[in-house]
């Protein structure tokens, strides 16, 4: 038998009505916040996720799906292409190639799925779905602005209560900018010297290649060393202090709680400024519901001009882990079975059907060749909260037993009130 690639999943009913509701949800949201949507393809350039995440980081290094075209055309033939690992630089190399500029601040969303290959376990696979946002913009349509770091991540509390997730945290960081990072990424090697011998190997190599991913490793035993590292907040300047403290103060005013963490580093290289994850507590290991920050010099190192910007992706498949499926989960039940009785009227039944769906009902449909047993065994199997007996004496009479299958109770009703009557809950 064949089946799906480890890492990867089907999403069935009715757990695909619960990703509806949070991408509609996530939609509405977006919209309130004048976001609008972009889609951008789902493999690139491999050189587009080496320059924007950065060769040093895992998801570069170690977890992208690469392969190498085979196109006849001597134009593509041998091009490395790459799943998308993020969204992020996707939706930059977007922003540069459509000069996107031109509009001003660009208030950018997104839904699909990802790439890494990751070890598969609870909240992690290979591939997985992200709906993320990116703010981004010449600094003179105010992208630099600590309001917008505050806006979004006040735009994410509202979504995530909306949604009904309780229990969540946000972390928040600043990894300074390429100023500061210069100077403590020194400090950070000369910290690491004496000690990196005692490390895992990834990490006696990122202590001379990119002494940051340091705080990315996993390994228990090098923990104690990682502990003892200096901070990025003893190493920001004052522009970058001024500009996080700004953001602490609008996040205060509008109520937004956030505990500071000055070990976030974020697990790919584009970040400057403000760097943020929110975490939930029932979620185990994989406990970050969403991550985000800041990368002002993410287009310029694509080769676009100066376009700060600020973005996030919500990991959809742990969102959906952290809701309480049942009340979600009721609501993908059909409003009423329609149930044809006898020879001829499944005919009768679909215009019953049509005109029920016309007036907002969900309905599901039935079979004439079904005693009214096993309808009612089905509807009852369904969750329905009606049914609907369709038999010649109701078509002659227009007019409708419905069943109200929890409390028992049936009523005549008269055709022209039956899509009310159903969807009045
Ligand atoms: P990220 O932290 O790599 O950031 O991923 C964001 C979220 O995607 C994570 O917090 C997690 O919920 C989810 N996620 C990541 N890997 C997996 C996996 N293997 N299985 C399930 N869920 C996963 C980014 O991707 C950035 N592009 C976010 C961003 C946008 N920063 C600025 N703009």
């Amino acid at each position: 038998m064949i089946k799906a690639v480890r890492g990867t999943r089907d999403l069935l009913p009715p757990d695909t009505a619960l990703w509806n509701f949070v991408e509609a949800t996530a939609r509405e949201v977006f919209r309130a916040y004048n976001f609008h949507e972009i889609r951008t393809p789902i493999f690139e350039d491999t050189q587009l996720f080496s320059r924007a995440v950065g060769e040093e980081t895992d998801v570069v290094s170690k977890e992208m799906y690469t392969w190498e075209d085979r196109g006849r055309a001597e134009s593509d033939h041998g091009q490395s292409l790459t799943l998308r690992p993020e969204n992020t630089a996707g939706v930059v190399r977007a922003y540069i190639e459509h000069k996107l500029w031109d509009r001003g601040l660009n208030k950018l969303y997104y839904m699909g799925p990802q790439f890494r290959r990751e070890r598969p376990q609870k909240g992690r696979y290979r591939q997985f779905f992200q709906i993320g946002a990116e703010v981004i913009g010449p600094s003179t349509a105010g992208s630099e602005s600590p309001a917008r770091d505050a806006e979004v991540l006040e735009m994410l509390a509202t979504l995530l209560d909306r949604l009904g997730i309780t229990g969540w945290t946000l972390e928040l960081n600043s990894v300074g900018c390429a100023n500061d990072r210069a100077t403590y990424n020194e400090a950070l090697r000369k910290a690491l010297e004496p000690v990196a011998s005692q490390m895992c190997v990834d990490c006696q190599r990122r202590a001379v290649t990119n002494p940051l991913r340091v705080f990315d490793c996993k390994v228990p035993e090098d923990q104690p060393i990682i502990e003892s590292l200096p901070r990025i907040s003893q190493y920001l300047d004052e522009p970058c202090r001024e500009h996080f403290s700004h953001v602490q103060e609008i996040l205060k005013s509008v109520g937004v709680e956030f505990v500071l963490n000055d070990r976030l580093v974020r697990g790919l290289d584009y970040y400057t400024r403000t760097a943020f994850e929110f975490t939930h507590g029932a979620l185990g290991a994989q406990n970050a519901i969403l991550g985000g920050g800041r990368y002002d010099g993410l287009s310029e190192a694509l080769g676009g001009p100066p376009a700060p910007g600020i973005g996030f992706a919500i990991g959809e498949d742990r969102l959906v882990m952290s809701l309480q499926t049942s009340a979600e989960g009721a609501k993908a039940k059909p409003d009423v079975y329609v149930a044809p009785l006898g020879a001829g009227m499944n005919r009768e039944a679909a215009r019953l059907a049509r005109e029920l769906r016309r007036g907002s009902a969900i309905v599901e449909l039935g079979d004439e060749t079904f005693r009214l047993k096993k309808s009612f065994e089905v509807a009852t199997k369904l969750g329905a909260r009606y049914i609907l007996i369709v038999g010649e004496n109701e078509v002659k009479a227009d007019t409708f037993a419905l069943k109200n299958l929890a409390s028992g109770e049936q009523v005549q009703v008269p055709r022209n009130e039956l899509a009310a009557r159903i969807v009045e809950k």
